[in-house]
């Protein structure tokens, strides 16, 4: 590309593992939850990313694939673990015959939820300590520390996962490293307080990040995509810091990755939703400028900062809805790849409007959904309970949508947040239950599949 054109969605990218994008739109990692009660590939999965692949966007990446089958982060995530059997393969091979229909590219979210597996899933799930999700609810339980040899084991997984994928024809593999899930965990002084190699110091926090990032990598070879998705911050005191990221950045720059997803936040304080405002924690909020991008996607200005440290590919997600903030961000440098998630789940085809031109903002269904008029029954409740239901409750709404789409269903858009919830809860349960019923009655044994 000539130095003086202007990039723009339209823009492909050619990514250090020679891999090329068809343009500058990716759909960020979504989870699915549609896998049957074995964590294999079923049809309505197919069928959701056949409508996401027609969808116009360069790059789709996955909702979490599981890399340890007792550590979900859903019931009814794909799992791609050691002992998968053939049929799980085919399922992987189906898959990716989907999602890469239309010159797409795929890449699979790997990913470990460490704490952040529901109890109905596992009670004691691995973590760096056991420090328990302060979260009300018991949704989830108190974590086991893992021991040296569980977390050698964890790189190996991960590694395993990436070579299957690449094995099925996926095109590369996010590294979950982001929203509070295991990799996150290590990251964050909060919930990593151990004392040997693997906590404490930066360095220490990051090995568990840096070590699978190299296995991976070795797992895979050049040719193939290695992302990371890295919380700018975790935004809470004690937690991740952003100076911390920026370095940690540099040391996935030095490994080489492919790209690297900003976002931020965890289940505690999911900032990756735009749900709270940034003001109180960043001074750089003060700096925002006015423009469109500053209005819409809220990890624009740590886009920056990492602009500034890192020659990595960058991918931005959470909060772009208008093609002018995406071209605008393209433009300036600051990031190469725009990340898209919540208006795929109604509109899995907007993408296309938004290259053609014919569309200049999606949908940002988010500012409507809530439990209730007024303070109190809102996202930004005082109450802890509230606001836990509107968070989960439109995380729901947003899953059940993919589920219409997937099953061949046209989204419903009329739907409440709190039957949302509701029925989201319910059917974690229930599939909680009939997957672990699956497993026993196989005679499937711990960390087997
Ligand atoms: C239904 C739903 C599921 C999500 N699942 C994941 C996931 O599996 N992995 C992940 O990294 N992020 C996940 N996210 C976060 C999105 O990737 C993205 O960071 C966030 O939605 C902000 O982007 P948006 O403003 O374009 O929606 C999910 C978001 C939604 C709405």
């Amino acid at each position: 590309m000539a130095e003086t054109e202007t990039i723009d969605v339209t823009s492909p990218l050619t990514l250090p593992c020679g891999l090329t994008l068809k343009n500058r739109l990716a759909k960020a990692a979504m989870t699915e939850g549609l896998a049957d009660t074995r964590n294999r590939v079923t049809p309505t999965l197919e069928t959701l990313y056949k409508r996401f692949a027609e969808g116009g966007c360069g790059l789709l990446i996955t909702g979490n694939i599981q890399v340890h089958p007792d550590n979900l982060e859903r019931a009814a995530n794909v799992v791609v673990a050691p002992g998968m059997d053939q049929a799980a393969l085919d399922g992987l091979r189906r898959f990716a015959e989907a999602g890469r229909r239309n010159g797409t590219a795929l890449w699979g979210q790997i990913s470990h939820a460490g704490r952040q597996t529901p109890i109905a899933v596992n009670k004691t799930p691995q973590a760096p300590s056991a420090i328990a999700l302060p979260l009300p609810g018991k949704q989830f339980g108190v974590p086991k520390p893992m021991t040296e040899a569980e977390i050698q084991d964890v790189v190996s997984r991960f590694a395993f996962a990436a070579r299957t994928l690449k094995e099925a024809g996926f095109d590369g593999v996010q590294i979950h490293g982001a929203h509070g899930y295991l990799i996150s965990q290590f990251l964050s002084p909060r919930a990593n307080a151990r004392t040997d190699a693997w906590g404490g110091s930066l360095e220490n926090r990051a090995r568990l990040l840096l070590e699978v990032v190299r296995a991976v990598r070795a797992a895979v070879g050049p040719g193939f995509g290695v992302g990371v998705k890295l919380n700018s911050a975790d935004f809470m005191k004690g937690g991740f810091g952003d100076d911390e990221a920026v370095t940690v950045a540099r040391w996935l720059e030095a490994e080489g990755i492919d790209l690297l997803e900003i976002s931020g936040g965890s289940y505690e304080r999911p900032i990756m939703m735009g749900n709270e405002t940034m003001a109180s924690d960043t001074k750089a909020r003060e700096t925002r400028r006015a423009s469109t991008i500053a209005r819409e996607a809220y990890f624009m200005d740590y886009a920056r900062t990492m602009r500034a440290a890192v020659r990595t590919p960058l991918m931005v997600t959470g909060g772009f809805r208008s093609r002018a903030a995406m071209d605008e961000a393209l433009a300036s440098g600051a990031c190469d790849l725009i990340g898209l998630a919540r208006p795929l789940c109604v509109t899995p085809a907007a993408p296309l409007g938004i290259l053609d031109g014919s569309l200049a903002r999606l949908d940002d269904w988010e500012s409507r959904l809530r439990v209730g008029p007024g303070r109190w029954l809102g996202p930004a409740s005082p109450l802890d309970l509230v606001k836990l239901v509107n968070g989960f409750g439109a995380q729901g709404w947003f899953c059940l949508q993919l589920m219409a789409i997937g099953e061949g269903r046209e989204p419903n858009t009329g739907l409440g947040v709190l039957p949302a919830f509701i029925r989201y809860q319910i059917g974690e349960a229930r599939s909680a239950k009939t997957m672990l019923g699956a497993r026993k009655a196989a005679g499937v044994q711990p960390g087997g599949v």
